[in-house]
């Protein structure tokens, strides 16, 4: 176990996230009459996900959040049935960074410094760059677990995966890969040293196909490429002709699945994601495997934007930071059962996992940190959440942390707990 994330340049998608908008419901003119509790229990999931990805056998799945989504966060929503998880988005350069940058990059240590342990599985690993050889290294580093020396992923990136000695060396079981390799051409964060990278491709279309038919190319086969990208620079029709240049080329080059996010580049959080854009996208483009982003607040939602699109499956983001019920109420909804909010007991056991997850992953000092600020969100669940929320903001380390749970988290509620989920 490590502190993986300890000094981790951070990839700027959460800073460029600090001026989001408050939840508001997604852009989706005559939506009104859509019943997602009856949609949910009759939905019958597209063949081709758990085909792509075995294990991902419900329409949704935990984005990544960076500053938010790190083994810990995705240990509890999967143990809340979330079917599927993206890391945050990693970038390239820091993956090639020799063995500490590798070592830094998010990659879930729990298990034996083990990207994607047992319980984190299956796990999509993001990326993030601004040159096709680098993020074709890179992604050949992750699926390969970073096992050849730094020297020859130096070669990679410089001559390509046919310079390299043959083999990395088989795979074992136990050491289990990335599920698929997410390409993120979505991240709003500003431009660096002149050069495009996340969103700021969009801009430029040629540059961001020919990074991803890089990295289709040097990913194995047999593990999706997939991609992250939002609706358009900006509001222009040049910006939606470059984003559909960009979409159908991805798909030209082998990318199984794009996860569209309806907001633009311009827009970074504020304001509606356009649920409209989707629901045309996936008319115009009928064959093509979809996902929805944008506007996911509650279990309800992601069956709404599910009708309302016709995407295949919906990415949850904001709406699961502080909520891995999300997950459960969703499962729940396509057994014709009706959410629940989690009782105090329920709040308090997850908030426990949450931290002592958080310290294994991140050391004691960065989990008293990030976990206040989890905490905030979690205290939204809390019959006295403003109470809650200023004992969580005040925190300063562990034991002030943990008498919060004390104080606020022992008397349970009256509320029935929610069925398990099969
Ligand atoms: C704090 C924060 C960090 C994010 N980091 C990433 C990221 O690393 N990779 C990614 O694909 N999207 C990232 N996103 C975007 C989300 O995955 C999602 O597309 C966006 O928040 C829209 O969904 P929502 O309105 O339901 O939150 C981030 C969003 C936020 C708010």
């Amino acid at each position: 176990m490590g502190s993986a994330r300890n000094n981790q340049e951070p990839s700027g998608c959460e800073a460029a996230s600090r001026n989001a908008t408050a939840p508001e419901p997604g852009f989706a003119p005559g939506i009104a009459p859509i019943d997602p509790a009856a949609f949910a229990s009759a939905y019958q999931i597209d063949p081709r996900l758990p085909a792509l990805v075995p294990g991902f056998d419900a329409p949704f799945y935990q984005a990544g959040l960076a500053g938010y989504s790190d083994a810990a966060m995705r240990i509890i929503a999967r143990r809340q049935g979330c079917p599927l998880c993206v890391t945050e988005a990693l970038l390239d350069r820091s993956l090639l960074d020799g063995g500490r940058g590798f070592a830094k990059a998010d990659l879930g240590e729990l298990d034996n410094n083990t990207p994607a342990g047992p319980e984190d599985h299956p796990l999509v690993g993001q990326i993030m760059g601004s040159s096709p050889d680098e993020m074709a290294a890179a992604a050949v580093k992750m699926v390969e677990q970073g096992r050849r020396t730094p020297k020859e992923y130096r070669l990679i990136r410089e001559r390509g995966l046919a310079s390299a000695p043959e083999s990395a060396g088989e795979i074992t079981a136990h050491e289990r890969t990335f599920a698929a390799i997410d390409v993120n051409l979505a991240c709003p964060v500003k431009k660096v040293s002149r050069k495009a990278r996340g969103g700021h491709w969009l801009r430029e279309p040629a540059g961001a196909v020919e990074i991803l038919r890089a990295v289709r190319d040097a990913v194995p086969d047999d593990i999706p490429v997939t991609l992250k990208i939002r609706r358009g620079s900006d509001d222009t029709p040049e910006a939606e002709s470059n984003f559909m240049r960009v979409f159908d080329a991805a798909y030209e080059v082998g990318i199984a699945w794009a996860t569209v996010h309806g907001r633009t580049v311009e827009q970074k959080y504020v304001g509606p994601s356009n649920w409209g854009f989707l629901r045309d996208l996936v008319k115009r483009r009928p064959d093509r495997l979809i996902f929805g982003s944008g506007d996911i607040w509650n279990a309800e939602d992601i069956f709404r934007m599910l009708e309302y699109t016709g995407v295949h499956a919906v990415s949850v983001a904001r709406g699961c930071i502080g909520n891995p019920w999300i997950f459960r109420q969703a499962n729940n909804l396509m057994r014709g059962i009706a959410p629940k909010p989690p009782t105090i007991a329920e709040q308090r056991e997850v908030l426990e996992h949450h931290f002592r997850l958080s310290q294994a992953v991140n050391g004691e000092r960065k989990a008293s940190l990030l976990m206040r600020k989890f905490g905030v969100r979690f205290s939204t669940h809390h019959p006295n959440s403003e109470d809650v929320k200023r004992r969580f903001i005040e925190v300063k380390g562990t034991d002030e942390w943990l008498a919060v749970l004390d104080e606020w988290y022992t008397t349970d509620s009256e509320r029935a707990p929610e069925p398990a989920q099969a």
